[in-house]
């Protein structure tokens, strides 16, 4: 399997980077990419991306840019000195936002991929409300991930239970990273609303994000493995 080919973003959620390189040892850069967010970022900072870039993994660096476009065009180019593959804002930031971001990296030679949060998954119909949004959560996922495709970025992340609608309305050339990812083996955690691997890519997705599944597996590898082989067999 080539990095093109693979699937799985292996997020890296630790508040001690000996931990996460531990881990990162034990996987394979040809099976997995790596997520960096905003918790290890903050504590670890480019040397850390730099480090895992080094042992050969594309990072899909997990910041969700939100704050007016030329600030948040700055802050892509400056995710894209990083050289990391992926990275992610806000859909609500606004269209200009996005299309300033997106023209930033087009000037690079080589543009990495950019994506769009719609709404988090974390907020209940009361809760976008409350922030001025109307509506039931799932319209305005599809809201702001037309917007998204609209403003020229290459996909969203999404829940996958979302995907299946997304597809339906933008169509095959959109990106869809989807968390909430359990294979029918592992235990749910604190994710409510899930799909396993194979159901996931059925639904559409294009990237599945998984942590703890592999994270806090006995063998990292082999869930990694087993994941992988899930998603081939679909
Ligand atoms: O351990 P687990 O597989 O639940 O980790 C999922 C990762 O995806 C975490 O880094 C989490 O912050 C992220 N995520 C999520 N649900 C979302 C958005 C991001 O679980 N809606």
């Amino acid at each position: 399997m080539q990095h093109s080919e693979a699937r799985v973003i292996v997020a890296l959620d630790y508040p001690n980077q000996a931990k996460a390189e531990e881990l990162v040892d034990r996987l394979d850069p040809t099976l997995c990419r790596l997520k960096v967010g905003k918790e290890m970022f903050t504590r670890f900072g480019p040397p850390f991306v730099e480090s895992l870039r080094k042992r050969g993994f594309e990072i899909f660096l997990d910041l969700k840019f939100h704050d007016i476009p030329n600030t948040v065009a700055a802050a892509c180019d400056a995710a894209a000195d990083l050289e990391v593959w992926m990275m992610n804002l806000h859909a609500s930031g606004g269209r200009r936002m996005m299309v300033a971001a997106r023209e930033r990296l087009e000037q690079r030679s080589h543009k990495p991929l950019l994506v769009a949060v719609t709404i988090l998954t974390s907020l209940s119909e009361e809760d976008i409300a409350e922030v001025g949004f109307r509506g039931e959560p799932a319209d305005n996922v599809l809201r702001l991930a037309n917007l998204t495709k609209a403003a020229g970025l290459d996909g969203v992340v999404c829940s996958p239970l979302e995907a299946v609608e997304i597809r339906r309305q933008i169509g095959d050339e959109f990106m869809l990273v989807t968390p909430g990812v359990r294979p029918k083996t592992a235990t749910q955690d604190d994710q409510r609303r899930v799909m396993t691997p194979g159901e996931a890519i059925t639904a559409g997705s294009s990237y599945l994000v998984v942590g703890r599944p592999i994270t806090a597996a006995s063998d990292p590898i082999q869930a990694l493995k087993a994941i992988n082989a899930e998603i081939d067999g679909q």
